[in-house]
């Protein structure tokens, strides 16, 4: 019985068909997609400091009011993605308990620090840019919850990424200062974003699988590559240069050369020790902490009501 199950499951990964929570799946199919989808959902809700830490410090009401709803939506996703995993059997409260103790992963790129506004710009334009580009693919991947959270996801980091972009064009057209803070926010974020797709195709261990699966449908260096295409000509347009003098068209390959990724820098901020990892670490749990007076008013709330039901 279970080789007839797991022919019909190959079947369906072949044929392109979507798989259903209530359907039979390998135990390894649902560990890697607990894995990617919690490690995903961490990211967004790590995500919110290093641009929530200027939404008390944003240059009007009007950018005040954007970033607000931006870093709301970070939050949103994330709770879209905790509830997508749930689906594979693993609770909310496991996944939690795996990134506070340090034990899950998180997105490398939200161990940078957020030093000017002009980072917050960046971070729209460059990161979320990143982001939407890793995530359209998913839109099509195998397991559908997840596949279905992301295409709402997908729209609201479109978003994101062209806020981030047009904040950064009105900075582009101010004073010689303020066009030097976006030249050094673009030159301290570039390479931590290249390095944001995950590690080279041959040093990638889940990729191989992940294909195979249909949960990856392309790879991390083609949508590297597919990132660095797209961005050089907005670059451009925006008046900025992109810090790597290896980065050249190349003719015969239609694409762009670019320069080398220092892996050490990027394997040492996966595994903890990144500029701000201890930070973003601390500042989660400590929310979490101090949020237990509401998880425990809601549960009362929700004892009380039951209760009223059943009088
Ligand atoms: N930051 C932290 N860890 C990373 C990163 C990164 N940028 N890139 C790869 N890794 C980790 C992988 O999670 C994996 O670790 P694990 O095996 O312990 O789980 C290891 O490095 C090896 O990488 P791969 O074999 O390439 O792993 P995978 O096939 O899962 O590909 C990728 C990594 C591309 C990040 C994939 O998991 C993915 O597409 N995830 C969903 C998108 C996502 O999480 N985006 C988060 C940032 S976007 C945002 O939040 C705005």
């Amino acid at each position: 019985r279970q080789t007839q199950l797991q022919t019909r499951f190959d079947e369906r990964i072949d044929a392109d068909q979507k798989i259903e929570p209530q359907d039979w799946m390998p135990e390894a199919y649902r560990k890697t997609l607990v894995r990617q989808i919690s490690q995903h959902a961490h990211s967004e809700i790590i995500g919110m400091q290093p641009e929530g830490n200027w939404i008390s410090r944003a240059p009007s009401l009007k950018r005040k009011a954007i970033l607000l709803a931006k870093v709301q939506d970070e939050g949103g996703h994330g709770l879209y993605l905790y509830s997508a995993a749930e689906t594979l059997g693993t609770s909310r409260e496991q996944m939690l308990d795996s990134l506070h103790t340090g034990r899950a992963k998180y997105s490398s790129i939200f161990n940078y620090p957020t030093l000017t506004w002009a980072d917050v710009g960046v971070i729209g334009w460059l990161v979320d840019g990143a982001a939407i580009m890793n995530q359209i693919p998913l839109c099509r991947c195998s397991y559908g919850p997840y596949a279905r959270a992301m295409i709402r996801v997908c729209k609201e980091e479109s978003f994101h990424q062209r806020q981030g972009y047009e904040s950064l064009l009105a900075q582009m057209k101010g004073t010689p200062a303020q066009r030097d803070m976006v030249q050094d926010a673009v030159n301290r974020w570039w390479w931590p974003v290249l390095a944001m797709f995950g590690p080279p195709d041959a040093d990638s261990p889940n990729s191989a699988q992940g294909m195979r699966w249909g949960i990856k449908r392309v790879s991390n260096d083609e949508l590297r590559q597919k990132f660095v295409d797209a961005t050089v000509p907005q670059a451009r347009v925006l008046g900025v240069m992109l810090p790597d003098p290896d980065l050249k068209w190349n003719e015969e390959r239609q694409q762009h050369d670019y320069g080398a990724i220092d892996w050490d820098e990027f394997w040492a901020t996966v595994n903890g020790n990144g500029p701000c990892n201890k930070e973003r670490l601390g500042t989660r749990v400590k929310a979490h902490m101090e949020g237990q007076w509401v998880r425990d008013a809601a549960l009362a709330h929700a004892a009380k009501q039951k209760a009223r039901q059943l009088k």
